[in-house]
C-alpha cells in the first residue's frame, strides 16, 4: 500500500508542478468544460458537448441522446437510435451528419432496387436550408422531395412542402457536354429545400425506365439526396458509381428548446442557458444559448462560460500595442503602458524618458513662473503706472521722430494758405479702436510694403489703414513730403488719403476704402472678367491715363508714380478707377527732367530703359501704363512663368503678335470683336505699342495718351448709355462682388520676389 500511496502523491505533485511552472503556452487559456462530469466527453473522434449526451440520465432531453456504436472502429455516434450518423456537433447550433442516398437502378428496363427514403428528425432538429441542397443525379430521372417544416418551433404536420427536379440525357457522355463538374441540368439537377424542414421524404422515378437504345445495356441508376453543398462537388462519374458512396454529409440545425427566449426564461428549472455570462437568442427552431463577448465555453453548463484570457490568446482583434502591458479582466482586458512609457496602450506606448525630463522641467518652470507672477503682481501696479507714463512719452517721441511737428506745421501752413481740406493727423488710440486692435480678421491686403486693415473711424466712415514696415529714419522728410503731396492730389481717380498717424514707431496711413478690389483681380478672374466689357476697360484705361497725365503735367512739382500696374488700380462699385500706392512715387525736383534712383518697380511692368540707365523719367510710367493697356486688351498677366517661353513676357508676346498681324487672336475672349469696334481696338493696340517703345523718347506723353483715350471713351460712352446691357451687367455685378483690396504690394527689400515679381536693385549713390 505504502509504495502506491507515495506514487500517487508524486504523480499529483508532478501534475501540479507542470501546471504551475510549465510553459505558459501549454496551459489551457480557459477550461474546456464540454459536458457534465458524469458523462463521456466523446465517442470515437467526435466530441459530444452537453446538451447532447450518451446517457439518458445526463442529457437535457431525449432528443439529444446520442448512441455510441462501439462495434465500429473508430466508434461512431448516432442520433438517438436512428441511422443518422453524427460527424460533429457544434455549440453554434449545427450538427453534421451522414445520410443515406436514395437509389433507383434499372436493368434492361426494369427497376431493380427502388428505394424511397426519408429523413425524420426528432423535434428541435431541422435541416439547414442555406447549407444544404436537394440534388438528383441520373439520365432519366425525376426526383421529388416533400415533407413538413416547422413554424417557429411548433412541429405541426402542416404546412407541408413538395418540390423536386428532373434530369434527362441521352447518354452518360451528354453530361460531359455541359459544364463538366457542375450540377446544371444535364445528368444532375438541384433545388433548394424550405427553411425548417424536419421530415424529408425523397421519391425517385423515371419516365422511360431507362429503356432507350443507348442506355439499354448499361446498369442505369438515378440517385437523390439532400446534401451539404460545401462538402459535395458533382462529378459525371457519379452517374455510374455514386451507388458505392452510400452516405453523404448533411447539416442539421438544433435548438435547445422550442420556445422563444422571452418565454423560456420564465421557468428557471427548464431554462437551458445555465452559465453565468451566457445569454439566450431566438432561432427559427426555438432558442439557443451563447457565451457573452469575452467568454468562451459551454453556455448550457453552470460555469460553462469562462473568461477568455485575451492577453494570452492575442486573437486578430487584440488591441494592445507593442510594449503595452495587457491585464486580463473578467470578460475583457486592459492595455496600459509601463511606467516609463507614455500613451494609452491601445494606440501607442512610447518610451517617455526625455519627455518626462522635459515635463519635470516644465513643472519647475511652472512653479518658478507662479512665484515670479506673484512678485510681478506685487510690483505690477506701480510698474503699470510707470509704463503708462512711459508710453505717453514714447508716443510723443515717435511723433517727433516721425516728423509730426514738421508735418503739423506744414499742414497748418498749407491750410492757411490754400483754405483746402488737408489731411487729418490721427492718434494711435483712434486707429487702434478703428481696426479692433489691428485684428487679423480685418486684414484686407498684405505686401512687402506693409499690411492694410479695414477700419471704421469715429464718424462711421470706412477706411483702409496701412501699417508700413519699418522705414528708414533718414527718409522721414521724404515721407512727409509724400504724405503732403498725396494729400494734395485731389483727383477723382486717385484713392484719397484721409490722414496719418505718427505716434507709433512706424507711420500709419489712412485712406478712403475702395470696395470692389483691384483691376488685376477683375482681369484675371474668369467670372469677374466676363463682366468687363470693352467700354469698361477703355474707361478704366482713360481714367488711369487721366491720373498719370495729371501727375506728370498738372501737379507741381510733377510726380512720377513709379509703380503703375493692374494691382495698384482699384475699382469701386461703378468700375471707376482709383489709382493707389504712392509708396514708390517720386517728386521730380524743379528744373529736372530725370532723376537717378534705385531701380524700383514690378517685373513685367518695369521700363527696360530705366532698368538700364537708372534714369527715372515720366516715360517710365508711360511704359508701365502700356503694359496695363495690353493687360486690359488681352486679359493676360504681365508676367506668367507657366506659359511657354515666347509668351512669358506679355509685352514681347503682344508686340510680336501685333507685328505678325495676329492682334485679334490674342484679345481677351470677353471682348467681343465686330466690325463696329475693330478700328477702335486697332487704335488702342497701336497706342499700347507706342507706349511700349524701348526708347523713352519715342513713347507718347501721358497727356497725349489721355487725350486720345478720352476722346475714344467719350465717343463710346454716349453710345454705351443708350445700350441697356451695360447697365444691366453692372447692377448684376454689384451683388456678386466680394470686398477686395490692394493698396500696397510694393517690395522695398533688395531681392526679386518670385510671387509678386517685384524688383528692387541697389544702385551706388542712388536715391
Ligand atoms: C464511457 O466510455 C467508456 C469507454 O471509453 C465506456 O466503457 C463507458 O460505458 C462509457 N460510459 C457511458 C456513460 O457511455
Ligand atoms: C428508439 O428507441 C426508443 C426506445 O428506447 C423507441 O421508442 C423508438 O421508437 C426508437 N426509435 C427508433 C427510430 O428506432
Ligand atoms: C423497351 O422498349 C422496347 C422498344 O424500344 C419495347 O419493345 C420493350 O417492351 C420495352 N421494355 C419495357 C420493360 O418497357
Ligand atoms: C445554417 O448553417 C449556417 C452555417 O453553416 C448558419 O450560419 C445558419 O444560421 C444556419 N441556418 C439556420 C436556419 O440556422
Ligand atoms: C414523415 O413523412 C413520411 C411520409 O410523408 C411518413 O411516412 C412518416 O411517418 C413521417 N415521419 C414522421 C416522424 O412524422
Ligand atoms: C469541391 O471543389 C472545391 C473547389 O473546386 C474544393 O475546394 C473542395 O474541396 C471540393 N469539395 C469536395 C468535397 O471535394
Ligand atoms: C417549470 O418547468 C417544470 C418542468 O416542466 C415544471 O414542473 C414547473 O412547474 C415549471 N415551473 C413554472 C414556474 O412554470
Ligand atoms: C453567477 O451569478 C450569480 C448572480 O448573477 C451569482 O450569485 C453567482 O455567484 C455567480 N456564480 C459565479 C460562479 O460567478
Ligand atoms: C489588472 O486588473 C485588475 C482588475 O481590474 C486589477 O485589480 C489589477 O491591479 C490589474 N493589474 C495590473 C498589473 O494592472
Amino acid at each position: 500500500m505504502a509504495p502506491n500511496y507515495v506514487m500517487i502523491v508524486a504523480l499529483i505533485t508532478f501534475i501540479c508542478f507542470s501546471l504551475c511552472f510549465g510553459d505558459d503556452a501549454m496551459l489551457p487559456t480557459h477550461n474546456n468544460l464540454i459536458t457534465k462530469s458524469n458523462c463521456n466527453e466523446s465517442c470515437g473522434n467526435v466530441n459530444i458537448p452537453f446538451p447532447f449526451c450518451m446517457s439518458r440520465d445526463c442529457t437535457l432531453r431525449d432528443q439529444f441522446l446520442v448512441t455510441c456504436d462501439y462495434s465500429l472502429n473508430p466508434p461512431q455516434p448516432f442520433l438517438e437510435n436512428s441511422s443518422i450518423e453524427i460527424t460533429s456537433i457544434s455549440l453554434a447550433g449545427q450538427l453534421n451528419v451522414l445520410q443515406f442516398i436514395s437509389t433507383d437502378c434499372y436493368g434492361a428496363g426494369i427497376s431493380t432496387n427502388k428505394i424511397k427514403s426519408f429523413i425524420a428528425l426528432p423535434s428541435l432538429l431541422t435541416v439547414n436550408d442555406t447549407s444544404n441542397r436537394f440534388i438528383a443525379v441520373g439520365c432519366d430521372t425525376y426526383a421529388i422531395v416533400q415533407g413538413y417544416y416547422t413554424k417557429f418551433g411548433a412541429k405541426i404536420e402542416y404546412p407541408s412542402y413538395i418540390t423536386g427536379c428532373m434530369s434527362m440525357c441521352n447518354s452518360i457522355d451528354d453530361a460531359v457536354n455541359g459544364d463538366k463538374n457542375s450540377c446544371s441540368g444535364v445528368g444532375c439537377c438541384q433545388t433548394s429545400i424550405p427553411k425548417g424542414a424536419w421530415n424529408v421524404t425523397i421519391t425517385l422515378s423515371s419516365y422511360y425506365n431507362y429503356n432507350y437504345t443507348d442506355m439499354k445495356n448499361d446498369l442505369s441508376c438515378s440517385y437523390a439526396f439532400v446534401v451539404d453543398q460545401a462538402n459535395f462537388n458533382f462529378s459525371k462519374t457519379y452517374l455510374s458509381n455514386l451507388q458505392n458512396a452510400e452516405k453523404l454529409p448533411l447539416v442539421l440545425d438544433w435548438a435547445v428548446g422550442e420556445d422563444k427566449c422571452e418565454i423560456a426564461m420564465r421557468n428557471s428549472t427548464t431554462y437551458a442557458c445555465k452559465s453565468n455570462n451566457s445569454y439566450c437568442h431566438d432561432d427559427s427552431n426555438g432558442y439557443r444559448c451563447s457565451c457573452m463577448q469575452g467568454y468562451d465555453g459551454n453556455p448550457y453548463l453552470i460555469d460553462g462560460c469562462q473568461d477568455i484570457n485575451e492577453c494570452v490568446d492575442q486573437k486578430p482583434d487584440y488591441r494592445c500595442v507593442k510594449n503595452a502591458i495587457c491585464n486580463n479582466t473578467d470578460g475583457s482586458y486592459t492595455c496600459t503602458c509601463p511606467p516609463d512609457f507614455s500613451g494609452d496602450g491601445y494606440t501607442e506606448c512610447n518610451r517617455e524618458n526625455p519627455h518626462r525630463k522635459i515635463q519635470n522641467i516644465y513643472l519647475i518652470i511652472g512653479i518658478t513662473a507662479g512665484v515670479a507672477l506673484m512678485v510681478i503682481i506685487v510690483f505690477g501696479w506701480s510698474y503699470t503706472a510707470f509704463q503708462r507714463r512711459k508710453m505717453s512719452t514714447m508716443k510723443k517721441k515717435f511723433f517727433q521722430e516721425n516728423g509730426g511737428l514738421v508735418l503739423q506745421q506744414r499742414l497748418t501752413r498749407e491750410e492757411e494758405s490754400s483754405h483746402t481740406n488737408t489731411i487729418k493727423i490721427f492718434t494711435a488710440d483712434e486707429l487702434e479702436k478703428a481696426t479692433n486692435g489691428f485684428d487679423k480678421d480685418r486684414v484686407v491686403g498684405q505686401g512687402g510694403f506693409g499690411t492694410v486693415y479695414k477700419g471704421y473711424l469715429k464718424d462711421n466712415c470706412v477706411a483702409a489703414i496701412k501699417k508700413s514696415k519699418v522705414i528708414d529714419r533718414n527718409q522721414i522728410e521724404q515721407f512727409i513730403n509724400e504724405v503732403l503731396v498725396h494729400s494734395q492730389i485731389n483727383h477723382r481717380n486717385v484713392v484719397k488719403l484721409l490722414g496719418c498717424c505718427l505716434e507709433t514707431e512706424v507711420p500709419l496711413l489712412v485712406y478712403e476704402f475702395i470696395s470692389n478690389g483691384t483691376l488685376s483681380e477683375h482681369l484675371h478672374d474668369k467670372l469677374k472678367a466676363s463682366a468687363l466689357s470693352l467700354d469698361i476697360r477703355l474707361k478704366v484705361a482713360a481714367e488711369t491715363a487721366g491720373v498719370l497725365s495729371y501727375l506728370h503735367s498738372a501737379a507741381y512739382p510733377p510726380i512720377i508714380h513709379r509703380d503703375i500696374k493692374s494691382v495698384n488700380i482699384l475699382l469701386d462699385k461703378s468700375y471707376t478707377a482709383k489709382v493707389s500706392d504712392f509708396g514708390a512715387s517720386k517728386l521730380v525736383p524743379a528744373n529736372q527732367k530725370e532723376i537717378s534712383t534705385l531701380v524700383q518697380g514690378t517685373l513685367g511692368y518695369l521700363d527696360p530703359e530705366y532698368l538700364q540707365t537708372n534714369q527715372l523719367t515720366e516715360k517710365s510710367d508711360v511704359y508701365s501704363f502700356g503694359v496695363v493697356l495690353v493687360e486690359l486688351l488681352t486679359g493676360r498677366e504681365a508676367l506668367c512663368f507657366q506659359r511657354p517661353e515666347e509668351e512669358r513676357s506679355l509685352t514681347q508676346y503682344f508686340i510680336s503678335s501685333v507685328e505678325k498681324g495676329h492682334l485679334f487672336n490674342i484679345l481677351d475672349d470677353n471682348i467681343i470683336c465686330d466690325e463696329g469696334n475693330a478700328g477702335q481696338l486697332k487704335t488702342v493696340a497701336v497706342l499700347a505699342q507706342r507706349c511700349l517703345n524701348v526708347k523713352g523718347d519715342d513713347r507718347p506723353t501721358m497727356k497725349e495718351i489721355a487725350a486720345e483715350l478720352e476722346a475714344g471713351s467719350r465717343l463710346k460712352h454716349s453710345w454705351a448709355q443708350t445700350d441697356q446691357h451695360s447697365e444691366e451687367s453692372e447692377s448684376l455685378l454689384h451683388d456678386t462682388q466680394p470686398l477686395g483690396f490692394g493698396y500696397e504690394y510694393s517690395e522695398h527689400s533688395v531681392h526679386i520676389d518670385s510671387i509678386t515679381n517685384h524688383v528692387t536693385l541697389p544702385i551706388p549713390g542712388g536715391r
